[in-house]
């Protein structure tokens, strides 16, 4: 495919090729949320009650929300803030619904802070696996027996490696950092996914897992699992932190939204299955607690991957893959900010990604140093910034931009599947979203509106 500058956004620079953009966006989507977040999550809401509101989740809220990221950063093909602020304008509506990129670059770097330490654990456990630290050992004893990562200063120490490497390759821009890094990791990654899982499959409990994880109990769906899974599909799918606005705006004028935002969204949802199966058979091969919270793929594997043939090896190797997984992902995360302070400053583009890199590096020191910041920074970025985005988004695209400019984006889309598209981001969606947005809060604040909905439904 030819670099085909697109009009307005000329100045801004294009994937190389559909590959490119597919890997990026893919790696972007596919990282702790699908290896750790999905299955301590489907753990913690009892198996299928949870996938299956997450199947539906995606398919009907945030695959819509993707396509339209999509659109609206490659209407303008700006930064994130200007692609949104100059749409409005030309709509005749106000420039301050750029506020979508401010939320989004805001969010993006904080939840960087909080990944990038759960990335050092993920290396520090690779490590430590290969190095044949866990073999032997009882389950129990896995988390009390990491001699790599006990305090609070290994814990900075990898989580500082991790950024650096985050900044180095984000340094060097779309072209020289991010394609160069995704087309070369994703192909190897989707490479030993496919390795793992069949092993775990074949030598752990699999007809258990796949009973737990797809037999439908309709009954033991409640408002928290749903509530944890559109924010889990936000998540998991990059949306809601203009993302993939900003990765909308580098997209040629030729590929279809639609297509493209279903291979993403379908290689993600996959992965996370995937993971599933992986993880979820050695769970109950070796009798743990699904339940086990956010921990459960840090107390659980690596001893119990050393407990089978070859363990160390394949635990090491699962940790791997979470490392491969989460570095495509902080990337993704640490663009947003650093082409904003590029475009709104006149630091190079080098410069703005070290600058925003060390603001991200300090505040994740800071939440491993200082007990609940963590908590809070995960609330405040995953249940208040996250939903706030996604439902601006969907009233953007649904309410905002005029029908004929997002038509315009997707000329692939059918008549009906277009008409479809919009009733999707003008009602549903931003219910959805702003139910969850307010759900979310009154988890933490406790308000009430939970426990009434809770006496309704008895
Ligand atoms: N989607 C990634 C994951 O599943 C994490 C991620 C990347 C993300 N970009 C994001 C999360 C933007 C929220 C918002 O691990």
């Amino acid at each position: 495919m030819a670099i085909t500058p697109s009009g307005e956004g000329a100045t801004t620079p294009q994937w190389t090729s559909r590959f490119a953009f597919l890997m990026a966006a893919i790696g972007s989507a596919v990282g702790l949320g699908n290896l750790w977040r999905f299955p301590f999550m489907t753990g913690q809401y009892g198996g299928s009650a949870f996938v299956i509101v997450y199947l539906i989740c995606v398919v009907l809220v945030a695959y819509p929300i993707m396509m339209s990221e999509l659109a609206l950063g490659r209407h303008k093909g700006l930064s994130a803030i200007e692609s949104i602020s100059e749409l409005a304008k030309d709509a005749g509506k106000s420039k301050n619904w750029g506020v979508v990129g401010i939320i989004g670059v805001i969010c993006s770097g904080l939840v960087l802070s909080t990944y990038s330490p759960v990335a050092g654990q993920v290396m520090a456990y690779a490590t430590m696996s290969y190095m044949g630290e866990f073999a032997g050992r009882a389950a129990s004893e896995a988390a009390t027996v990491a001699p790599l990562y006990n305090g609070a200063l290994p814990a900075i120490l990898w989580h500082t490696l991790f950024m650096v490497m985050t900044i180095a390759i984000v340094a060097q821009g779309l072209h020289g950092g991010i394609e160069r890094i995704v087309t070369i990791l994703m192909p190897i990654f989707f490479f030993l996914l496919a390795g793992v899982a069949i092993y775990a499959l074949v030598t752990g409990a699999g007809a258990k897992a796949v009973d737990y994880l797809f037999t439908p109990r309709f009954d033991e769906i409640t408002t928290s699992s749903v509530l944890a899974a559109l924010g889990q599909a936000f998540f998991s799918l990059s949306l809601g932190s203009a993302i993939m606005i900003t990765y909308g705006s580098f997209l040629s004028r030729e590929e279809s939204i639609p297509a493209n935002a279903a291979v993403i969204a379908g290689s993600d949802t996959l992965v996370a299955i995937i993971a599933g199966l992986m993880i979820f058979p050695v769970v109950f091969a070796f009798g743990l607690d699904p339940a086990a919270g956010m921990g459960l793929i840090f107390n659980a594997l690596p001893a119990v991957f050393s407990g089978m043939p070859a363990g160390s090896f394949i635990g090491g190797t699962f940790f791997v893959l979470a490392f491969v997984a989460a570095i495509t992902s902080a990337i993704s995360l640490l663009i947003v900010p650093a082409v904003a302070l590029e475009n709104y400053t006149s630091l190079s583009k080098t410069a703005s990604a070290i600058v925003v890199g060390i603001i991200v590096w300090a505040v994740g020191a800071l939440s491993i140093l200082v007990k609940d910041t963590g908590g809070w920074l995960d609330f405040f970025s995953g249940s208040v910034l996250l939903p706030l985005g996604g439902l601006l988004v969907a009233i953007l695209a649904g309410w905002v931009a005029p029908s004929a400019a997002m038509r315009a984006e997707l000329p692939h889309a059918s008549d009906r599947m277009f008409a479809f598209w919009r009733f999707v981001v003008r009602y549903p969606a931003p219910l959805a979203v702003g139910v969850i947005l307010i759900l979310g809060l009154d988890d933490k604040f406790g308000w009430g509106v939970n426990a009434w909905i809770n006496s309704l439904t008895g």
